[in-house]
């Protein structure tokens, strides 16, 4: 892509300065974000366990509770959490923001962002006790600015102070937080214990059995929130609409389209990054063997080539 005449403003090089050190040198990632956003794999769809999520976190965040929510891989807790905290449209204003210019107008904050005020904080897999101490306090942080910048059209934490410690960000949500060591685990208890707002913990099985062994954590958790997988019913409807909005079978034989929406319904048992990736094969297999309806054999045939759901 060629650089805009704004992107050329900030760049780095020099006159006659082709960047070629960059190639060789250890610069490492620039930037948090990805500049553009990834195509989600399908629409989002508001689903019972969704609608839970959103009742538990309602929960903790008015209540100002610590809440642990666990449930197997695949099933959607990421994606409820950022759609809770309206992270989409978050990251697409903070591209947005980085692209205008100073003095120019990035727009509204998103309206889910003030009305959520939820920060979502994934922990890198090293996670050191330095990092946690950061990035906990930016994380609310960002929050809580945009919340003074929509009302007052700028961020001023020593005029507005209600902004300066992390005060009108009314959840955190922290990710796979199953990462987090023992020290971590205490950083973020210290961090509740001096603020006032809600903490929500998201993890794998097993999650809520670990904290228990941190008594004074365990505590603090007000609410705990098993995410389940799709029932039965709603991942038939789940996999009927898929079936027609991503073209898979332009055949009418309903026998043969039910049959294979209930082989797909029990590999899969109710896990939605196991019905996007074997969908995909699907669509593959049929695409590779000219074939315009699925039955239960490309089905199969679709289940050999992924490892999972065996
Ligand atoms: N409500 C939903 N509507 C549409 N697709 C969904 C929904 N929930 C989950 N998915 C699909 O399932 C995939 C996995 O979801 P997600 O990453 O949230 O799972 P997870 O429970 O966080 O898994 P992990 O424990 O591995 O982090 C998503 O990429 C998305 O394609
Ligand atoms: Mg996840």
């Amino acid at each position: 892509m060629p650089p805009t005449d704004r992107a050329a403003e900030r760049s780095l090089l020099g006159k006659n300065d082709d960047g070629r050190r960059f190639l060789t040198a250890a610069v490492g990632e620039l930037g948090g974000h990805p500049p553009v956003e990834p195509p989600p794999a399908a629409p989002f769809l508001d689903t019972r366990e969704h609608r839970r999520f959103t009742e538990f976190a309602d929960a903790v965040r008015q209540h100002r509770y610590i809440g642990l929510c666990w449930g197997p891989p695949g099933v959607g807790k990421t994606l409820s959490a950022r759609r809770y905290a309206g992270l989409q449209d978050w990251e697409q204003w903070q591209r947005d923001l980085d692209a205008v210019d100073i003095g120019a107008s990035p727009g509204p904050v998103p309206a889910r962002v003030l009305q959520a005020r939820t920060a979502v904080w994934t922990p890198t897999v090293t996670a050191s006790p330095r990092e946690v101490a950061q990035a906990l306090p930016r994380a609310c942080q960002h929050i809580s600015y945009a919340v003074d910048y929509d009302q007052y059209g700028q961020v001023d934490p020593f005029v507005h102070n209600a902004s300066r410690a992390s005060g009108l960000t009314e959840l955190l949500i922290v990710d796979e937080a199953d990462r987090l060591k023992a020290t971590g685990l205490e950083q973020v208890r210290d961090y509740y214990d001096r603020h006032h707002l809600g903490v929500i913990l998201i993890g794998m099985p097993g999650i809520e059995k670990r904290l228990a062994r941190y008594p004074q954590l365990y505590s603090r958790v007000g609410f705990a929130h098993e995410y389940r997988p799709l029932s039965t019913e709603e991942l038939t409807a789940v996999l009927t609409r898929r079936w027609h909005t991503d073209g898979l079978s332009s055949s009418t034989d309903d026998f043969t389209e039910s049959v294979a929406i209930a082989t797909i319904a029990r590999i899969t048992g109710g896990n939605f990054r196991l019905v996007d990736r074997l969908l995909s094969q699907v669509a593959r297999i049929q695409q590779i063997n000219h074939l315009d309806t699925i039955t239960p054999e490309v089905v199969e045939a679709a289940r050999e080539a992924l490892l999972i759901g065996r």
